[in-house]
C-alpha cells in the first residue's frame, strides 16, 4: 500500500483552495475535499482539482439506505476520484451497495473506506445515547471487521488504532488517520494526536493533515516535513 500524506483542504471556496494549491509549484499533493468545500462549490471543484493532477479523497461520509448510497456512489465514481468514504453504521448491506455503485464499467473503482465511530463520539455518549452496549474500542474494531466483510479497502481511524485494525483485518486493510500534529505545533481541537513519524511507526497507511499545513507560514515546507517524517 502506497504510504502518502493527504492534505485536508478545509476551505469554503474554490478561490481560497486554488490560492493554497498554487503555492505547490511542481508538486501535486493528495488532497482531501470535505463537505464544506464540496457543498459550497459542487462537483466542479472536484473536476478542477483533478484536472490540475491531484489525487482526491472525497470525504462525504455517506449514510443512507443501500439503494440511495449505491446511486450516489455511481455519480461520485464518474468524477474520477481516488478515495471516498461511508459510515460503517449503515450496515454491511449498505457498504456492499456502495461498492457496487462505485465500480466503473471497466472494473476500476476508487478506494472505499469506512468511518467506524467518529472521534467526536465519546464512549459515554455512544453507550447512553446510541445504546451501544460495548466499549468504544470493541465497537471500532467490530465496525472495521464489518467493513472488511463487505469488501471495503479500509477505515478512517485514530493512528493509535492502526495497529489493532491491521491485526484484526490484515495488513493490507488500509488505515487513514487524521489527528496528526508536529511535536512542536498547536494541538487545535484535536485530542489524541500523533506526529507523522509516530504514525509511520504504528503503521498508518495514509495520514490526513489539515491545519499544521494549511495554517503554516510556509505550507509547502510543512507538507515536505510531513512527507519526510511519514514516508521517509
Ligand atoms: O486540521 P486538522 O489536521 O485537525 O484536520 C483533520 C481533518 O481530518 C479535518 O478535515 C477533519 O474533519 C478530519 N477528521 C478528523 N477526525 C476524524 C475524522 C476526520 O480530524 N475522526
Amino acid at each position: 500500500m502506497g504510504k502518502d500524506v493527504i492534505i485536508a483542504c478545509d476551505f469554503n471556496s474554490a478561490e481560497e483552495t486554488f490560492a493554497f494549491l498554487d503555492k505547490f509549484t511542481g508538486k501535486k499533493p493528495f488532497v482531501k475535499i470535505g463537505m464544506e468545500l464540496f457543498y459550497a462549490e459542487g462537483p466542479q471543484i472536484v473536476r478542477e482539482i483533478k484536472k490540475r493532477g491531484h489525487k482526491i479523497f472525497l470525504d462525504l461520509k455517506l449514510h443512507d439506505i443501500p439503494n440511495t448510497v449505491m446511486k450516489a456512489m455511481k455519480v461520485l465514481s464518474s468524477l474520477d476520484i481516488d478515495m471516498v468514504n461511508i459510515h460503517a453504521a449503515g450496515t454491511i448491506a449498505m457498504m456492499e451497495a456502495a461498492l457496487t455503485g462505485l465500480t466503473r464499467e471497466d472494473g476500476t473503482r476508487p478506494l472505499l473506506i469506512a468511518v467506524t465511530q467518529l472521534t467526536s463520539t465519546s464512549e459515554d455518549r455512544m453507550q447512553s445515547e446510541l445504546l451501544i452496549n460495548s466499549s468504544l474500542e470493541k465497537t471500532v474494531m467490530h465496525y472495521a471487521e464489518n467493513a472488511k466483510k463487505a469488501g471495503l479497502d479500509g477505515v478512517v481511524c485514530s493512528p493509535m488504532e492502526s495497529e489493532a485494525v491491521h491485526n484484526v483485518c490484515g495488513k493490507d486493510f488500509v488505515t487513514v488517520t487524521p489527528g496528526i500534529r508536529f511535536a512542536d505545533s498547536a494541538k487545535d481541537d484535536q485530542i489524541r494526536i500523533t506526529t507523522p513519524a509516530k504514525a509511520k511507526e504504528i503503521g498508518s497507511d495514509y495520514i490526513v493533515v489539515g491545519r499544521p499545513i494549511t495554517q503554516a507560514d510556509d505550507p509547502v515546507k510543512a507538507y515536505e516535513r510531513c512527507v519526510e517524517e511519514f514516508v521517509g
